[in-house]
């Protein structure tokens, strides 16, 4: 059975249930497999015309023992999760007409319209599980950069095992994200916009990680997070690679290329691992808006925090790609040693830089490039011109990125740009796009629930970010009594 130890390597191992429920694991690193399961091109050509939710079920086997959750509770789990999608499919392709060998995988068919939907429905519901069979209660808290905090706030309605808090920086999400969050009535979800945070989400992150590290607090309060350091909403994650391969190619066993949005890094960590578990990927895509910290990574071997630079795709702002420590994890060969070692130099000086050889090996098989807001709003501009098809501005930046690096791709090869979020979510963007008024915007930059949740008075806990780590310890506390 495989078991979940931390990356940097302290306390036990632990099964796949206490993984999932603890989030951190017990000396503050990420919890990672203690193997990766292979999966052969055969059974991918078995796979070839599955749905998402089988090809989740054969993934999530792999990692989950039948003795954990059995064969029909794992397909009762993942049918709940995906109840509330907008469309049939899950997660449709659309074949760009402009560029023939573009595809854009549509991850944001979910209840609040971004790709954080997909796994993070899964792994509440998994929370909700484990904690009605022990019979327990806990509260669960993730900072947001505008998506991941509207999918667990939402994920959380009517689960009586859960107290939700969601942690967002006030000015820096879309009103349209934050109405998401804060037009849910149901008594257990909590949102708390954290005004003048200097580092936006990362700020949050730091918050969550200091709770954590109060062992007392997090016991009084039974807490957990469900943000991507979750293993969970990782190992969730590695599906769609799988799925939009098989969607995307023409024979199974040929390389495709994949473009994502990235900020920290957890989707494409999983994409990582999707590949470094037998998925044929040609090149890995990262996308960085102007905050750039993967693209250093990536092409300079240095993981440096610089201040932040508010974008048009702003749920990608982030500085500290917290998931790339998993990533390197496997791709240094499993050495936590050294994880905790960098980790450490990063925390006392704010800067890492490789050697040779660690670079090397961790960027192999990837390209970067950094995507200006200018790009971004033509090449939103220019698709609705050429085939009425509207991107939002992180898929915008994922398209753009795939345009600029297509002379370093095989020729014949095809790429699968991740679109992470409905456009009806960044109207702003769309409106400078486009050139016209919000009241002109096309009908897909529109969604029926955003509309509606305009239509409800909000309900915000709020607070600055000079008094954030004792208001909100407070507000939690007081939710107890
Ligand atoms: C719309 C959107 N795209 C991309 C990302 C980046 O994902 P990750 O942080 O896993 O790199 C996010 C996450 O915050 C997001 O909300």
């Amino acid at each position: 059975m495989i078991q979940f130890v931390s990356n940097k390597g302290g306390g036990q191992p632990v099964d796949f249930e206490t993984a999932i429920l603890d989030g951190f694991a017990s000396d503050g690193g990420l919890y990672v497999p203690t193997e990766l399961p292979k999966i052969s091109i055969e059974e991918l050509r078995q796979w070839k015309d599955y749905s998402y939710t089988e090809v989740a079920y054969e993934v999530l086997s792999k990692f989950i023992d039948k003795t954990v959750i059995a064969e029909k509770e794992l397909k009762q789990l993942l049918a709940d999760s995906f109840s509330a999608f907008y469309h049939p499919q899950l997660i449709p392709n659309y074949a760009l007409k402009s560029a023939p060998s573009f595809y854009i995988q549509e991850l944001f068919h979910g209840p609040t319209l971004s790709f954080k939907d997909v796994a993070m429905g899964f792994v509440v519901n998994l929370f909700n599980f484990f904690l009605k069979k022990r019979g327990e209660q806990m509260s669960i808290i993730v900072a947001t950069t505008g998506d991941t905090g509207p999918a667990a706030a939402h994920a959380s309605i009517g689960k009586a095992h859960l107290n939700t808090w969601v942690l967002y920086p006030k000015e820096l999400i879309t009103e349209e994200q934050e109405r998401q969050m804060t037009t849910i009535s149901a008594p257990n979800v909590f949102a708390v916009g954290v005004s003048n945070c200097p580092d936006g989400a990362d700020d949050l992150d730091v918050l969550i990680a200091d709770l954590f590290g109060d062992k007392a607090f997090k016991q009084q309060l039974n807490l957990s997070s469900v943000n991507s350091i979750n293993w969970g909403r990782v190992m969730m994650q590695t599906v769609h690679y799988f799925y939009g391969y098989l969607q995307t190619v023409d024979r199974v066993g040929e390389p495709l290329n994949f473009a994502v949005p990235s900020g920290a890094f957890g989707n494409l960590c999983a994409g990582s691992l999707a590949r470094m578990m037998g998925l044929p990927v040609g090149k890995f895509i990262i996308a960085n808006n102007q905050n750039a910290c993967l693209h250093r990574i990536f092409t300079q071997g240095i993981f440096l925090k610089k201040d932040i630079i508010a974008c048009q795709a702003s749920a990608i702002d982030i500085l500290i790609p917290y998931n790339f420590w998993r990533y390197l994890y496997f791709a240094i060969g499993q050495k936590p040693e050294k994880i905790k070692a960098w980790i450490a130099e990063f925390e006392k000086t704010g800067k890492v830089h490789f050697d040779r050889a660690t670079f090397e090996s961790f960027s192999k098989g990837y390209l970067a490039d950094v995507i200006s807001d200018e790009q971004t709003l033509a090449t939103i501009k220019s698709v609705f011109e050429k085939e009425a098809y509207l991107l939002d501005p992180h898929a915008a930046v994922a398209v753009t990125a795939a345009h600029n690096l297509a002379s370093k791709l095989s020729p014949n090869t095809k790429t699968l740009c991740l679109a992470t979020a409905h456009p009806c979510k960044f109207p702003e963007s769309i409106k400078l796009a486009l050139g016209v008024e919000l009241e002109e915007l096309p009908a897909t930059a529109k969604h029926e629930s955003v509309e509606e949740a305009k239509m409800h008075c909000q309900r915000i806990y709020s607070c600055d970010y000079e008094n954030m780590k004792t208001a909100i310890r407070r507000s939690m506390q007081n939710s107890m009594n």
